[in-house]
């Protein structure tokens, strides 16, 4: 595998989705303009190798790069002191692998300042045009949702956070932790929820566990042993629930949505007490809850008894204004609230947290106690610390920025390269949805048609029991680079023109 090359597993149960996370430079960069600072982040691993491999890794890194294609014949290369700030390396240390890799004929240095991708690279570089490699599956693009950029996790932070927790921390420290979490996780994690999502809590409060995915199953847990036989759930939305609940007991309602958010009608006549909502964002059709819809969903739930559980698995991320404050904000007693990192920071730490109503409270630490004994000491106590040191909030806002440009990425790729089709759901979150004109359907056969094109998507149908209206996809862009997302929609484009084309000279025939 292209060692510059992250397959990686999806996220939230599906093992299906293989995600390949962005690649260096994959935006052909001219001569005159230097690539922008973020498509030098695939050396950042390099740069934080230890000091003493780190001009080695550098060197070998930017190699790679240039052979794979990634950067092109005739790339400029940022200034050596761009660079090292950027890599927070020394500039001697990139001065040398611009040095090493000029001898080498790899790059070659101008006249006067610059330093460029050489031209003898062009035999091994398969050209800048030429699209990524196929994976085993012919993927080329992934457009499946679910992944956030695994690249942009901050290696550095998160180590430097761990250096501090292992230094300081007393072997008492690492006993069997609070089922609930530790309290120093716990406190940082009260004040943030409430700083960025206005939930109402405190640390006594805060249960932490291993994501959003855990946070539902013990509630399914403890409903059903409370002789809930069933769980309300969206309709469309994510698959999983209905698994997650078959493990636990209840079995999963679907309930359909209109265009405010969940229908009261089909809620109401369910007779379910409880239901799994995506209010800020939901999953997968972007929309965010009306006002009216969500304050109609409490009434609901005060006069059944009932409980609302917010999954706000994406909610730190909103583009076009301040995000919409949690619904547990406005009634703790009805909503169950929960959220992770698996999109701020990244799926694979399993870290997540709920807010539960002090009626449940009880019950669910218990669950969790038998479940696993609580989540690993080191990465909460990590955890906590890289929020307190800020990183936490500098890692939101860094991919707040990279998110925002890739949607704009994505949104501009589809209006250039499909005209007529309709975006939908970009306001937030790290996917949107995109309505194609009818010719282009239907979805099943434009989906399989795009496989064969080597981009993966996943029509709108496959989140819930209805087909849908119209030819609907939904497009994860967060986890692939500007570059990969035009390419991905150009892919996407031309298969869909041969479906029309194909379907044209059959009903002329
Ligand atoms: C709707 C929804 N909820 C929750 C999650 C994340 O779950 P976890 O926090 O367990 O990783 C995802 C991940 O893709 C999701 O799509």
């Amino acid at each position: 595998m292209d060692r510059q090359e992250d397959h990686l597993k999806g996220s939230f149960l599906d093992q299906s989705v293989s995600v390949r996370v962005r690649a260096l430079g994959s935006t052909r960069m001219t001569s005159e303009s230097p690539p922008p600072s973020a498509a030098w982040e695939l050396l950042l691993p390099a740069a934080a190798a230890p000091a003493r491999a780190r001009g080695r890794s550098l060197r070998s890194a930017l190699r790679d790069a240039v052979r794979a294609g990634r950067l092109a014949p005739g790339t400029r290369l940022p200034s050596s002191r761009d660079l090292a700030r950027d890599l927070g390396v020394s500039r001697g240390l990139v001065t040398e692998a611009y040095e090493q890799l000029t001898a080498e004929g790899y790059l070659r240095s101008g006249r006067g300042a610059g330093t460029w991708v050489g031209e003898a690279a062009r035999a091994a570089a398969p050209g800048a045009r030429d699209l990524a490699p196929r994976t085993a599956d012919g993927i080329r693009v992934d457009f499946r949702a679910g992944s956030p950029d695994l690249s942009l996790f901050p290696r550095t932070a998160w180590a430097a956070a761990q250096r501090d927790v292992l230094s300081a921390l007393p072997h008492q420290g690492l006993g069997y932790p609070d089922p609930r979490g530790l309290p120093r996780l716990r406190t940082v994690l009260a004040e943030l929820l409430a700083r960025r999502r206005g939930v109402v809590t405190d640390p006594e409060r805060i249960i932490v566990c291993s994501g959003v995915t855990q946070a539902v199953t013990l509630l399914g847990f403890v409903l059903h042993a409370r002789g809930q036989r069933g769980i309300g759930v969206e309709d469309p939305g994510s698959p999983q629930y209905e698994e997650l609940f078959a493990a636990a007991g209840p079995a999963a309602v679907r309930l359909a949505l209109d265009a405010e958010g969940l229908a009261l009608g089909p809620l109401r006549a369910s007779g379910v007490r409880a239901v799994v909502t995506t209010p800020s964002h939901h999953f997968p059709s972007g929309i965010a809850y009306s006002a009216a819809r969500r304050a109609q969903l409490l009434d609901w739930a005060r006069e059944v008894g009932g409980l609302v559980v917010e999954d706000d698995y994406d909610g730190d991320f909103r583009y076009d204004r301040a995000p919409v404050g949690a619904l547990q904000g406005l009634d703790p007693e009805h909503v169950a609230y929960t959220g992770s990192v698996s999109k701020s920071l990244v799926p694979g730490l399993r870290l997540g947290w709920m807010v539960v109503p002090d009626a449940l409270a009880d019950e669910v630490v218990a669950r969790k106690r038998y479940m696993d004994l609580g989540n690993p000491a080191l990465d909460q106590a990590t955890l906590a610390r890289l929020v307190e040191r800020g990183d936490y909030d500098r890692q939101l806002r860094r991919c707040q920025r990279a998110y925002k440009e890739r949607r704009d990425a994505l949104v501009a790729a589809l209006r250039a390269h499909l005209p007529g089709t309709e975006v939908s759901g970009i306001a937030a979150g790290l996917h949107a949805i995109a309505t194609l004109p009818d010719r282009y359907g239907p979805p099943e056969a434009l989906v399989e048609r795009c496989a064969a094109t080597g981009v993966a998507v996943r029509p709108l149908g496959h989140y819930g029991s209805a087909t849908g209206e119209g030819v609907s996809l939904v497009l994860g862009y967060a986890h692939l680079s500007p570059g990969r997302i035009t390419e991905g929609v150009r892919l996407l484009a031309r298969a869909a023109q041969e479906l029309d084309h194909a379907r044209v000279h059959s009903t002329r025939r």
